[in-house]
């Protein structure tokens, strides 16, 4: 079977790190971006590259903004990843710099030379697609489907109601849901409670290098989800929006609408998802063009990615 092909945009992230990672031995992992989101552009830049490095993966990487479409980063300051943006292990220095093309721009040439095969995986803020879908009118026909971990169709992590990356960026999020690509969503409902817990962790900690640092850095991620939510598990977020496109039967998706609120005093940020069709509009749209994951096998799904993360040597 030929490998899908896949660009990641992120914002590494414990999660994002585990994501590359997982990507790199499945996927033909043409090319990274990086976007604000944990943590600055120049540490989240400085930790893909870092993560590229630590699992040997040759695909280049383009950095992208520092700043939403409207107004300043918001990385909150006790966010899960520490004060780096990934803290708990001493990952090795990056072997490579960025590429000298800004991320939009990368994001539009990868897009135009993989036609029609290239699965754009969103896993930060969507600051770069949304800038490249504005600045290139035929991007989001070149590719094959966007896959985004983002919004939610129950609670948010940042508001009662609004998840952190779509939160980070709401116009951007919604020229992504608008844009006519078809969209694979993982929301906050089913990715919070798809995650590592200790007996996880410690096998990766028993493993070779690689699986041993991402075993520290976890075990990092899931004493701060525990400090900060009460967690038991450190949720593999980012994962969950790469899984389906080398297991289909991970995680169950419904055809469903999906609008960002951009204007509520309470609601903004928050991805309304209309899975009962109950808005006039959507009926007489016909069928929806995302795909919202409504619930994953999660332990079939982390013991996939840890397995993944063990082969590494
Ligand atoms: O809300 C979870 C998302 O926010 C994940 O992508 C995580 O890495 C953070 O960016
Ligand atoms: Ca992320």
């Amino acid at each position: 079977m030929t490998r899908t092909r896949m660009l990641i945009d992120c914002d590494p992230g414990h999660d994002d790190a585990v994501a590359i990672l997982y990507a790199a031995r499945h996927l033909d992992l043409v090319g990274l971006t990086t976007c604000h989101g944990n943590n600055t552009i120049d540490n989240v830049t400085r930790n893909a590259l870092s993560v590229l490095t630590l699992g040997g993966i040759a695909a280049p990487l383009a950095q992208g903004c520092a700043d939403p479409l409207i107004g300043r980063t918001r990385s909150p300051a006790d966010n899960a990843h520490g004060r780096t943006g990934l803290d708990g292990s001493d990952l090795p220095p990056p072997d490579r710099a960025p590429v000298a093309a800004h991320a939009v721009d990368f994001l539009i040439d990868m897009a135009r030379t993989h036609r029609d095969e290239l699965v754009l995986a969103v896993i930060g803020p969507a600051t770069n697609v949304a800038l490249a879908i504005r600045k290139e009118p035929r991007f989001a026909s070149w590719l094959r489907e966007i896959s985004v971990m983002g919004g939610s169709a129950g609670l948010g992590n940042v508001t009662p109601v609004a998840e952190f990356n779509v939160w980070s960026d709401p116009e951007a999020a919604a020229v992504l849901f608008a844009c006519g690509a078809p969209v694979r969503m993982a929301g906050y409902n089913v990715t919070s409670v798809t995650g590592a817990n200790a007996a996880d962790i410690a096998r990766l900690l028993a493993g070779p290098r690689v699986a041993r640092h991402t075993g520290e850095l976890l075990s990092y991620y899931l004493r701060r989800q525990r400090e900060r939510l009460g967690f038991d598990i450190a949720p593999l977020h980012d994962a969950c929006a790469i899984v389906p496109y080398v297991q289909a039967d991970l995680i169950e998706y419904r055809h469903c609408h999906v609008d960002v609120e951009l204007n509520g005093r309470l609601t903004r940020g928050m991805t309304v998802c209309d899975l009962r069709t109950l808005t006039p509009a959507h009926r007489e749209a016909g069928e929806a063009r995302v795909q919202l994951a409504i619930r994953s096998e999660a332990p079939r799904l982390i013991d996939h990615v840890i397995s993944t993360l063990l082969a590494y040597r």
